[in-house]
C-alpha cells in the first residue's frame, strides 16, 4: 500500500500561483496534503529531499482549477433547442414557449437520483480530465423541493465519488415551475419556506441562487430568496444582468453575495456595488458564446473599481453545453480580451473567493494541495491553444490522481 499522504517533489517548475507567474524555475514539495515547501529549484535542502518522490522537472504548475458555476446535473439534453436557436428563436422566446429551461426540469423531474448520477459523472470526469479540482453543482432543475433535494444529493455524490471537491448551490428559483403559473410569488413562498429550510437542515447546500431576470424572477422575489437564505447561515450568489440590467448584481451586493455572474448588462453603478462588497464578478463566456451575445461583460470597470474576476464554464444543457474549462480560458481571452494571467486567476484564486474557499485556487507553502502540472512551456500557452490531453497531472489533496 502506498503512504496515504506521500512525499511528492517537483523541480524546475513554471509556476502560476493563482494569481501571477512566479520568475525563478520553483520546486514544490507537498507532504501531507500541504504545499510544505514552494522556492527556487536551487534552494532545495537535504531535509527537503529527504524520502521525497521526485515527481518530474520542467512544465507548468497551477492550482487545480476551480469551476465555480456549473449546473452539472441534469437527464436529458437540448440539441434541439440548439437546432431552433440557429434557425432563429431566441433563447428567451425558447423559455417563454415552455422549452429552455423547463424541457431539462420535465427529463431531471422524471430521471432517479442514480440515473443522475449516471449522467453526470461522464461530465464531471471531463472536467477533471482538464484539471478541475473543485467544482460548484447548482439545483434549479427540478423546482419542488423533493426534486431540487435529490438533485443537491446527487451532487454530494459525485463528490463522495470521484476525487473532486464539490461544492453545492439551491437554485430552486432558477425557472417558475408549471404548477406555479400563475403565481410567481406563490412559488418564491416554497423557495423560502421549504426548499431552503430542507436544503439547510439536510446540509445539502453550501449556498443559494437566484436567476434575476425578466424571464425568471424579479429583483423583489431574489430579495426574499436572499434574506431566506441568510436566516438558515448559507452563502448568497446570483445569476445577473445576463439578459438585460434590472439591478441584480447590485441587490446581491447589498446581501453580501460571493458572487454575482453572467453580467453582461452590469452597469458602473453595479461594478461599485460589486467592489464595495467585495463580490466577485464571473464571467461566463460559453453562454455568451453559445448566445450568440453581443453585449460584452464590463470587464474595464471591473478592472477600475478592483473587483475580483472569476472565469467558469456555466456547464449546462441550454445555454453553455460545454464541459472543458481550458476552453474557457480562451474564450475568456479571446471575446472578453481578459488576460491569460486574468483568466487563469479568474479559475483559481478568484474563482476559491466566489466559492467561499479560504484554502485552495492558490500554490502558497501551508494550503491544501490540490495542483496541476501541465505539459506547456508558459500559463499563456494554456489559454492560448484550445487542447486536450495536455494535463500531466493532477493532485487532489496531496495525492496524485490518475485523471
Ligand atoms: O447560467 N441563466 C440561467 N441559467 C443557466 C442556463 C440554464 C439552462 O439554459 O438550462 C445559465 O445560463
Ligand atoms: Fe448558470
Amino acid at each position: 500500500m502506498p503512504p496515504a499522504h506521500p512525499r511528492l517533489l517537483w523541480r524546475d517548475l513554471t509556476i502560476f500561483d493563482g494569481r501571477h507567474q512566479l520568475p525563478a524555475p520553483m520546486a514544490v514539495l507537498v507532504d501531507r496534503g500541504r504545499i510544505a515547501r514552494l522556492c527556487a529549484s536551487d534552494a532545495l535542502t537535504a531535509a527537503d529531499l529527504d524520502g521525497a518522490t521526485e515527481m518530474g522537472r520542467g512544465g507548468v504548475m497551477t492550482p487545480g482549477l476551480i469551476d465555480c458555476h456549473t449546473h452539472l446535473v441534469f437527464a436529458g439534453n437540448r440539441a434541439d433547442e440548439f437546432a431552433r436557436r440557429l434557425a432563429g428563436a431566441s433563447y428567451a422566446e425558447i423559455a417563454q414557449s415552455g422549452g429552455g429551461i423547463l424541457s431539462t426540469v420535465r427529463a431531471t423531474r422524471a430521471a432517479s437520483e442514480d440515473e443522475l448520477l449516471a449522467t453526470a459523472l461522464p461530465r464531471l470526469g471531463a472536467l477533471m480530465a482538464d484539471g478541475v479540482t473543485t467544482v460548484e453543482i447548482k439545483s434549479g432543475y427540478g423546482l419542488t423541493v423533493a426534486d431540487e433535494l435529490k438533485m443537491l444529493r446527487v451532487a454530494r455524490r459525485l463528490g463522495e465519488t470521484l476525487p473532486v471537491r464539490v461544492a453545492t448551490t439551491l437554485l430552486g428559483a432558477h425557472a417558475l415551475p408549471p404548477e406555479y403559473q400563475d403565481d410567481k410569488d406563490g412559488y418564491i413562498r416554497l423557495v423560502c419556506e421549504e426548499m431552503i429550510p430542507a436544503a439547510a437542515s439536510e446540509g445539502l447546500a453550501d449556498a443559494v441562487d437566484v436567476f434575476c431576470e425578466g424571464i425568471a424572477f424579479s429583483p423583489a422575489q431574489c430579495e426574499r430568496v436572499f434574506e431566506a437564505a441568510a436566516r438558515h447561515g448559507l452563502h448568497v450568489k446570483a445569476h445577473a444582468e445576463q439578459l438585460s440590467n434590472l439591478g441584480g448584481g447590485a441587490l446581491a451586493a447589498r446581501h453580501g453575495a460571493l458572487s454575482a455572474d453572467h453580467v453582461e448588462y452590469l452597469d458602473e453603478v453595479g461594478v461599485r456595488a460589486l467592489a464595495e462588497a467585495g463580490t466577485v464578478a464571473t464571467l461566463l463566456p460559453g453562454a455568451f458564446l453559445t448566445l450568440r451575445e453581443t453585449q460584452l461583460p464590463p470587464v474595464d470597470a471591473l478592472r477600475r473599481h478592483g473587483v475580483p474576476i472569476a472565469v467558469a464554464t456555466d456547464a449546462n444543457p441550454g445555454s453553455s453545453p460545454m464541459f472543458m474549462p481550458t476552453l474557457m480560458l480562451n474564450l475568456a481571452c479571446t471575446l472578453f480580451r481578459l488576460t491569460p494571467c486574468e483568466a487563469l486567476a479568474g479559475m483559481t484564486a478568484n474563482a476559491a473567493r466566489a466559492l467561499g474557499l479560504t484554502d485552495g485556487g492558490r500554490i502558497a507553502e501551508g494550503l491544501r494541495a490540490d495542483l496541476c502540472v501541465w505539459d506547456v512551456s508558459s500559463p499563456n500557452e494554456l489559454a492560448y491553444a484550445v487542447q486536450p490531453g495536455r494535463l500531466r497531472q493532477r493532485v487532489f489533496d496531496g495525492r496524485l490522481t490518475d485523471e
